[in-house]
């Protein structure tokens, strides 16, 4: 039996890399799955792909930001599979700009997708899960919620507040069954990363090499399954030494 057998898992940001890989080892490890993206095309396309080895999948086209795109999500996963037991909280945005000329627009569409997002998303997961009974909610923070940067003022303010949005909803909820964690990666291969940024990013990294999204997976099953029964409020940093340094 698989670590999430008969468990039903919702991942925003689903069709594409961290959350892609994810969806793939969750369905391995016996879930259903709900992909959830802007990106139709791709989204479509996987859920065919998951589909295909006989995997339970759904693709819902959503904007994390949109309040009733968001609602939306949580009402198709019911209509398919009756209920939710984890959310993968995941999709992002970033984009590398000097302060002095970041537009407020920018500013406003980068904290809106990485923090605003991430707490519609929880709020609605935790809607369901407090009449479920239970459930367990990843965030994704990235290691520019510990450490800062320069010319990502946006994108590091957005994930320090996922890692506070975190530990705040995890005593919320503590003694509701509901647990809220997050995962703060390091420099990622997944196409949110420009090809030639790759090697100066992988030089940045203690281990000299980029992550792979099927290694972020691996500590998010751990964090959404039982394996992690007392762990909540809390990050698991995998960041091939970085914020080691
Ligand atoms: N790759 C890295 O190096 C790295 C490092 C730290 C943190 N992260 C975080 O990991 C998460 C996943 O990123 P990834 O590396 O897999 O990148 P990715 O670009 O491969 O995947 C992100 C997905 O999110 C979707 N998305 C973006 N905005 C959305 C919105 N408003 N509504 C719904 N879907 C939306 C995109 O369409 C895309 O499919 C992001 O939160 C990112 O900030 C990535």
């Amino acid at each position: 039996m698989g670590k999430l057998s008969g468990k039903v898992a919702v991942i925003t940001g689903g069709a594409s890399g961290i959350g892609a890989a994810t969806a793939r080892l969750f369905v391995e490890e016996g879930a259903k799955v709900v992909l959830v993206d802007l990106n139709e095309e791709k989204g479509k396309a996987f859920e065919a792909e998951l589909k295909g080895k006989q995997a339970e999948a759904l693709f819902v086209k959503a904007n994390i930001t949109i309040e009733e795109e968001v609602k939306n999500i949580f009402k198709e996963t019911a209509n398919a599979f009756a209920k939710v037991d984890i959310v993968f909280n995941n999709a992002g945005i970033g984009r590398v700009t000097p302060t002095e000329e970041l537009p407020y627009e920018e500013w406003r569409n980068t904290v809106n997708v990485d923090l605003d997002g991430v707490f519609l998303v929880a709020r609605e997961a935790i809607r369901e899960m407090l009449k479920s009974g239970g459930g367990s909610i990843v965030n994704t923070a990235s290691m520019y919620g510990w450490v800062g940067s320069p010319g990502s003022a946006a994108y590091n303010a957005a994930k320090g507040g996922v890692l506070n949005l975190t530990r705040s909803l995890a005593l919320e909820y503590a003694t509701k069954n509901i647990r809220v964690n997050s995962l703060a990666p390091g420099f990622i291969d997944t196409p949110i990363i420009p090809e030639e940024s790759k090697k100066t990013l992988a030089s940045m990294t203690p281990m000299q090499r980029l992550g792979k999204a099927e290694e972020m997976a691996k500590a998010v099953l751990f964090m959404a399954s039982d394996d992690s029964s007392f762990m909540t409020g809390n990050t698991l940093t995998v960041d091939g030494g970085y914020t080691a340094q």
